[in-house]
């Protein structure tokens, strides 16, 4: 079980089997879950009420969070959050990393973390005694979210490998983007991206990854659309967009219009939040093909598997 008691900061710490487990022992909890509404019980090992993820958001959160949360609770896992930092030392003058620092020290089973960018943060997590997750580390990565949306796509898609994926919109500042790259084009989907020049990704990874320019062109492309919010956050306060926000969502707003270019079995996905009217119009958001809630739903039971096979829980499934 090579999870085992590792940290997960990076998609591509991934191998085919790890992959593969994950997503087994996702789609058990699932199935499991929509029989009986429980999967503590499919929880073998011993001992797991006694285990405590501590869980630490310096950055917003609604889904990765709570979905965290909500999977430590329905495995029986006992989470503790630090979320709101204007509550705790930080306020008082303590760094950030000297705030990780004091909660390793209270020896956790594990850590879930976000934050934005923080050198000192990232080294001194490599150093912990215990597993830690990435939950959202700056514009980096964030390898939890890409499992989830490729598990997404293999439920209704039937298979990742050979999927057209297109991503829209701020792909530059979107650690989502830079996760997905990874995890997509190792299971085998084509990835490509539609994005304004100043939303345009620099890194040498991207290089070789398809462009378009044209959204309606890009959609005739794609099986599976993922919109990206503006991060604006991640912006210098001086960087434009090269464009308005009413021309901006012009050419990458995806609506009506856009969803006819699109083939009928295609699915629309976004890791949330979705910013109505700006990455999609409402009328996307209650098309069939739009997947979002779904992917929310799966968050829960990929998180749970990644926990539990992380913790080494023996699960019967
Ligand atoms: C994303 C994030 O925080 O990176 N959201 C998420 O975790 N579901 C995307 C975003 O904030 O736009």
């Amino acid at each position: 079980m090579p999870l085992l008691k590792k940290s997960f900061i990076s998609s591509e710490q991934l191998n085919d089997a790890d992959i593969a487990q994950i997503f087994d022992r996702a789609k058990s909890f699932k199935a499991e879950f929509t029989k009986k509404r429980r999967i503590d019980h499919l929880v073998k090992s011993e001992g797991i009420s006694q285990k405590v993820i501590a869980m630490v958001f310096s950055e917003p959160s609604t889904r990765t969070r709570l979905s965290f949360q909500m999977a430590s609770f329905r495995l029986g896992l006992r989470p503790v959050i630090l979320d709101n930092l204007a509550a705790s030392s930080i306020s008082k003058g303590e760094t950030f990393e000297d705030t990780l620092r004091n909660i390793a020290a209270m020896q956790p089973d594990a850590l879930v973390v976000r934050y934005g960018v923080d050198h000192a943060a990232d080294k001194m997590l490599t150093e912990l005694p215990f597993p830690v997750i990435n939950g959202g580390i700056g514009a980096m990565e964030h390898p939890t979210q890409a499992l989830l949306d490729a598990l997404t796509i293999e439920e209704f898609r039937g298979k990742v490998k050979g999927e057209k994926v297109l991503l829209v919109g701020d792909v530059l500042h979107s650690r989502v983007a830079n996760s997905n790259l990874v995890l997509l084009s190792k299971m085998g989907a084509e990835i490509a991206y539609c994005a304004p020049e100043a939303f345009s990704p620099s890194d040498k990874k991207w290089k070789p990854v398809k462009h378009f320019t044209e959204l309606n062109e890009a959609m005739k492309w794609a099986t599976v659309v993922m919109g990206l919010r503006i991060q604006k956050e991640r912006h210098s306060p001086h960087q434009g967009i090269g464009l308005s926000i009413a021309e901006y969502r012009e050419k990458y707003r995806i609506g009506s219009d856009q969803l006819k270019h699109f083939i009928d079995d295609g699915i629309l996905l976004h890791p949330g939040p979705v910013i109505r009217g700006i990455e999609f119009s409402d009328h996307v958001l209650s098309d069939p093909r739009c997947k979002v809630l779904e992917q929310v739903t799966n968050g829960v039971f990929l998180r749970a598997a990644l926990l539990s096979l992380i913790l080494g829980f023996e699960v019967s499934l």
